[in-house]
């Protein structure tokens, strides 16, 4: 069977591919150090886990935009969480938030501005819809973040017409870097967004999994006409499998909302009825708030863990701001590498697999330069339903104790950061 020339050159995602490939070598036997997948580990909150069970019954399809009951309680949500007024008519549910994005991109006129690097599947899906991509080249000295001169720079760069219609994809905090923008940030991009027509796909997904106690703003608090919030439940409530995702569109927009159902409704129809319903419990606040901070809370101990290991190694990396990412860089020992035949993010990540057994992604896959030497790590290699127990636990001591739970509790995460010492130790000075 022949298959198209565009679809023969897409890879399956890389995420999920090296999770296919630890598994197969953890089903060989062999121990794999795991960063190379960002699933959060943590268990059902018992509230949806019971709603399921209740709801089995919902066999029938449901309405494309999602049943009004949930939209109704993301829009309670979005205001007690978020200071966000919707309406429920502005709410779209579908299987993940990754169907939304795609569906945005596919819809929505102008070329996509995207941050480098940015989220693996961004670029995979603009391809898939021939939309055209203009790169915004960020560094670690501005925390991977778009500034305002950087943004106009590029803009002028391009040529582009100041009035025709652009999209631009923010993710905060971000999958890989785990940086995210504050609200002044947030409010100095707004004159240019507006100036130059461009709109918005806010990817918040991880917008609960903000540290120090971070509150996340959105950018629809300074733009609302020109942003698309998309989120969901797969990070903070760690139900990544429920394939659930929300879009919030601003007022005003009916032949935005007109152009994602018709698309969703040739496609997947509507998101599963039992889910929707379960996932009403998991925008309940009340209930959901505490267990959605003690996740976090563990993410940020857990990640801030690595940071401090990676700082200690001499490892260069931006400290992490959300989310269970980090994004440190080898390219201060660019010799060094290669003359060991390291020349790419790539050939670095294979070598740690090969050498190691540890999994990591290359910076390639996130829009990085070839020549360039980052890797993303995700800080969830642990057994999530046991750290919460235990953390939960010792929540007065754990602050002051929290290297040693680590040790006890996370020990894939310790031995992670001890390859990743030895290998950078063993790099010569250049
Ligand atoms: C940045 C980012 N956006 C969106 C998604 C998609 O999430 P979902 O489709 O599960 O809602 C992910 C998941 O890995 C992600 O990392």
């Amino acid at each position: 069977m022949e298959i198209t020339p565009e679809i023969t050159r897409l890879k399956p995602s890389a995420t999920l591919a090296m999770n296919e490939l630890v598994v197969q070598k953890r089903n060989e036997g062999q121990k794999v150090y795991h960063m190379g997948f960002g699933e959060s580990p943590f268990p059902v909150h018992e509230s949806v886990k019971k709603a399921l069970s209740m709801h089995a019954d919902k066999k029938y399809y449901a309405p494309t935009q999602g049943i009004l009951t949930l939209r109704k309680q993301i829009c309670d949500f979005y205001k007690q969480v978020y200071r966000l007024e919707f309406m429920p008519d502005q709410v779209l549910i579908a299987p993940g938030s990754k169907s939304l994005i795609y569906n945005l991109i596919v819809a929505l006129e102008g070329p996509l501005l995207l941050p480098s690097p940015s989220w693996v599947s961004y670029q995979h899906q603009a391809h898939l819809a021939h939309k055209e991509i203009m790169l915004l080249i960020t560094s670690p000295d501005t925390s991977y973040l778009i500034t305002p001169s950087m943004l106009l720079a590029s803009l002028k760069n391009a040529s582009m017409d100041q009035l025709s219609q652009k999209l631009l994809l923010l993710n905060y905090p971000c999958n890989p870097t785990g940086q995210s923008y504050s609200e002044n940030q947030l409010k100095e991009l707004v004159p240019i967004l507006k100036q130059n027509n461009i709109i918005v796909i806010s990817d918040e997904i991880y917008s609960l999994i903000s540290y120090n106690n971070h509150v996340h703003h959105s950018l629809a608090e300074y733009y609302p006409e020109g942003t698309l919030i998309t989120g969901g439940i797969s990070k903070d409530r760690s139900l990544g499998g429920y394939r659930f995702g929300v879009l919030l569109i601003p007022q005003g927009n009916e032949n935005v909302k007109r152009s994602i159902l018709s698309i969703a409704s040739e496609i997947w129809s509507s998101a599963s009825s039992p889910i929707q319903h379960a996932v009403i419990e998991a925008y309940k606040s009340n209930k959901m708030l505490g267990y959605i901070q003690i996740c976090t809370r563990i993410h940020e101990m857990m990640t801030n863990y690595v940071y401090k290991r990676l700082n200690e190694a001499k490892i260069s990396c931006v400290p992490p701001k959300g989310g269970f990412y980090l994004f440190p860089d080898w390219n201060n020992k660019k010799s060094s590498l290669k003359s060991m035949n390291l020349h790419t993010s790539y050939d670095l990540a294979e070598y740690l697999l090969e050498t190691y057994n540890l999994a990591s992604l290359p910076g390639v896959e996130f829009g990085m330069a070839k020549s360039d030497l980052s890797l993303r790590l995700s800080t969830v290699d642990y057994d999530g339903s046991l750290v919460l127990n235990k953390f939960m636990e010792n929540l007065s001591t754990i602050e002051k104790n929290s290297s040693e739970f680590i040790s006890e509790f996370a020990p894939n995460l310790v031995a992670s950061c001890d390859i990743l010492e030895e290998f950078t130790s063993s790099l010569k000075e250049t």
